[in-house]
């Protein structure tokens, strides 16, 4: 029994996700995590985006794996834990870059494919529906407009105490990395036919992941 949601960047995926997961048992994939592993290397190693053949050498050698502590996911890099160091702007914006990359993809979705064969999974990403899991037995497009999920980015760095950036930036960083998702060649971001379409605009997280439960046969949300 696997679970796919696809959908923008801050559409509320992630923590969807994760509720969904915990209440059905499964086990949380966050694969966009695996994608920021691999764009803090090349930022590490000092790689040109652009320069295919770095990227794609990069690419091969990138030990990128996931554990579970308690339920947690934990993204490696090699044997270092780095998922303090994947939650900036630096690395979103290397991350979408380097995603559009063949080699990249190959590399990190058969991973993926490998982890949903072993259990089931709630996996959240851009492609799971259309490409990673095409037979997932749910299928979900998660969206909002970008105002909304700019909000709730400027939000996050709030409740944090930090500095905020302007909403006009936010929306701005948003829609780019919206449009580099759903225009690459390679698996863009875009509703598998079979997908259910969901709009959290105006829909609180228990909303969100109810209308996902009531879609698991035997399941009551
Ligand atoms: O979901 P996220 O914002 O953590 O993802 C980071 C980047 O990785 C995002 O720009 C799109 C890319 N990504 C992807 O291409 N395919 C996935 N399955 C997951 C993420």
């Amino acid at each position: 029994m696997n679970i796919a949601i696809d959908g923008p960047a801050g559409a509320g995926k992630s923590t969807i996700a994760r509720k969904a997961a915990a209440k059905l048992g499964s086990v949380y994939v966050d694969t966009g995590a695996m994608y920021r592993a691999m764009a803090l290397l090349v930022i590490r190693e000092g790689i040109d985006p652009e320069d295919q053949e770095a990227l794609e050498a990069c690419a091969a050698k990138a030990e990128i794996s996931i554990e579970y502590r308690d339920g947690e996911q934990h993204i490696l890099l090699g044997a270092e834990d780095v998922g303090g160091l994947i939650r900036n702007e630096d690395v979103s914006r290397m991350a979408s870059r380097i995603s559009a990359n063949a080699a990249v993809r190959r590399k990190l979705v058969s991973l993926q494919q490998e982890l949903a064969k072993r259990t089931d999974v709630v996996m959240d990403g851009r492609d799971i529906g259309t490409v990673v899991l095409p037979d997932a037995e749910v299928k979900v497009y998660l969206t909002a407009s970008s105002r909304i999920r700019a909000e709730r980015r400027r939000k996050e760095y709030l409740d944090k105490g930090e500095e905020a950036p302007e909403l006009s930036e936010l929306i701005r960083d948003i829609e780019e990395r919206d449009f580099r998702d759903m225009h690459r060649e390679e698996s863009p971001l875009k509703r598998a036919e079979d997908a259910v379409l969901i709009d959290s605009s105006f829909m609180t997280i228990e909303e969100v992941a109810d209308a996902i439960l009531s879609l698991v046969p035997g399941e009551e949300a």
